[in-house]
């Protein structure tokens, strides 16, 4: 599809397992797309920078900055977000380690570090502390001074099994 500027287009992709078609504003953000035109307002959009993760989501298994894609740059991939983790009822094992292991206080930036965090789980099965540290060293956290999210992560990944 040819990108153009100031023009709608139609995209197609798949999130969150669904195979989803709209009409996009070509200059839209994927980050806005997602909440503003899905509702899946779990994507949370801090700096719109690129610097904070918070908005970090997986673009055909890799971990993006959702606020620095464009919609349109989208079509034809398969994103996750975070509402995308469990299924059903039943929480990814990464989601029960930040709830078991306090991996997270205001909650802000945690839909993007468990995204990274799959990321590097699907990359790396059994990563040390410290690619766990490196893996995400994007995602700024205000609250937590990182030991109880590098826990949880490292928890929720060994529980995992590979999902
Ligand atoms: S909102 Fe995208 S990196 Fe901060
Ligand atoms: S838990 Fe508040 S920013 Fe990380």
């Amino acid at each position: 599809m040819e990108w153009s500027p100031g023009r709608q287009q139609t995209i197609r992709l798949c999130v969150n397992s669904h195979d989803i078609e709209r009409t996009v504003e070509a200059r839209q953000s994927l980050a806005d797309f997602l909440r503003e035109g899905l509702r899946l307002t779990g994507t949370h959009i801090g700096c719109e920078q690129g610097a904070c993760g918070a908005c970090t989501v997986l673009m055909d298994g890799a971990a993006v900055r959702s606020c620095l894609l464009l919609a349109v740059q989208s079509n034809g991939a398969t994103i996750t977000t975070v509402e995308g983790l469990a299924q059903g009822n039943r929480l990814h094992a990464l989601q029960e380690a930040f709830h078991k292991l306090h991996g997270l206080q205001c909650g802000f930036c945690t839909p993007g570090i468990l995204l990274t965090a799959l990321a590097l789980l699907r990359e790396q099965p059994h990563p040390t502390e410290t690619a766990v540290r490196e893996a995400l060293g994007g995602n700024f956290c205000r609250c937590t001074g990182y030991q109880a999210i590098v826990e949880a992560v490292l928890h929720g990944i060994a529980t995992s099994r590979g999902r």
